[in-house]
């Protein structure tokens, strides 16, 4: 059974359990895909970022992790926020983090018994992460939670645009149970 699969299209629409978004520590929104669902979720889905506690001032989830709210008027049920790393060359531990955003998202969708969830390509726009490196990253983060899991059933990679998509499929094979 192939669980991973690479797709085309806008996040906002999709009728997952859970989208993940690639937020910043504030979790107030942003541009980006940020922006976009919070546009599609509404006013709600800032309320429940609000009420998300900080960890330290202005810090509502520090890169790497992930956190779980509802999705407002989204046809998603939650909105997993995961912040990724700012690219900063490749020596600052990039990899890690992204992979990081990666377990966590699925950790989290795990806990809630979640059976489907789509990611955005994580740190690829505003934070710069070269996309090849980061569709290594989030493929192999991925296969190794879904090595050890059975309750995700669904785990789509989403592109929001035709050159990402093309990453994404290089990255992902098609055959091989994950
Ligand atoms: N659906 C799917 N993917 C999308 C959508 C969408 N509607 N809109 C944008 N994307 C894609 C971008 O094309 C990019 O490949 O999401 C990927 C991630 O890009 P960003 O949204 O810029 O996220 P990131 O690079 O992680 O930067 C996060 O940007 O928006 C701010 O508040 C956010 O500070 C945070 C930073």
């Amino acid at each position: 059974m192939h669980r991973v699969h690479v797709v085309q299209g806008d996040i906002t629409a999709l009728e997952v359990d859970a989208i993940v978004n690639a937020a910043n520590e504030r979790m107030l929104g942003g541009g980006g895909v940020d922006g976009a669902i919070h546009r599609a979720a509404g006013p709600a889905l800032l309320e429940a970022c609000r009420a998300v506690p900080e960890v330290r001032p202005g810090v509502r989830c520090p890169t790497g992790e992930s956190r779980i709210t509802p999705a407002g008027r989204l046809p998603a049920r939650y909105v997993i926020h995961t912040v990724g790393p700012v690219w900063q060359g490749g020596r600052q531990g990039e990899a890690e983090l992204l992979a990081s955003c990666y377990r966590t998202s699925l950790e989290l969708a795990r806990r809630h018994g979640l059976r489907s969830i789509a990611f955005p390509a994580i740190s690829c726009g505003v934070y710069g992460y070269p996309p090849e490196r980061a569709a290594a990253v989030a493929h192999r983060a991925i296969a190794e939670f879904l090595a050890g899991d059975d309750t995700l059933e669904r785990v789509l990679l989403v592109a929001f645009d035709a050159g990402m998509h093309a990453v994404l499929r290089a990255a992902v094979p098609a055959e091989g149970d994950e």
